[in-house]
């Protein structure tokens, strides 16, 4: 089962960016089947650590690109993706110190934010670097 499952309101329409934010979902997902798969050898802590790396990693690559290309908005896009981070790394924190795992919180919390931020952020970033 998918934690979030593609659908088209992701798609900006920029066969690059569509392209690698269809690999970030897909590796989310795969990570949670093999969380769902092992529940009880692979942790619910490692399934966010890991799931905390390949975001960033995404995040830090935009970043990067901002950067190098002087962005005009690089701060404020940047503060969504710490936003982001944040909020994941709260959940790890619920996590350790009451062992509550909201999976259907997580799971929206995870598509409303890829839907806003693809649409808002990302595509204006792609925009500009055209
Ligand atoms: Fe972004
Ligand atoms: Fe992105």
């Amino acid at each position: 089962m998918s934690l979030i499952a593609w659908r088209d309101e992701f798609l900006l329409g920029i066969p690059a960016v569509d392209h690698e934010h269809r690999e970030l979902i897909e590796l989310i997902n795969e990570l949670y089947d093999s969380y769902s798969e092992h529940g009880s050898k692979v942790t619910t802590l490692d399934f966010l650590g890991e799931l905390y790396a390949k975001i960033a990693a995404h995040f830090a690559l935009e970043e990067k690109i901002m950067v190098e290309k002087g962005y005009d908005q690089y701060r404020d896009h940047k503060s969504e993706h710490e936003k982001l981070l944040d909020e994941i790394c709260d959940f790890m924190d619920d996590f350790e110190s009451d062992r509550s795992f909201p999976e259907g919180v997580f799971k929206d919390l995870l598509e409303v934010w890829f839907i806003s931020h693809f649409k808002n952020k990302d595509a204006r970033l792609h925009k500009y670097l055209k």
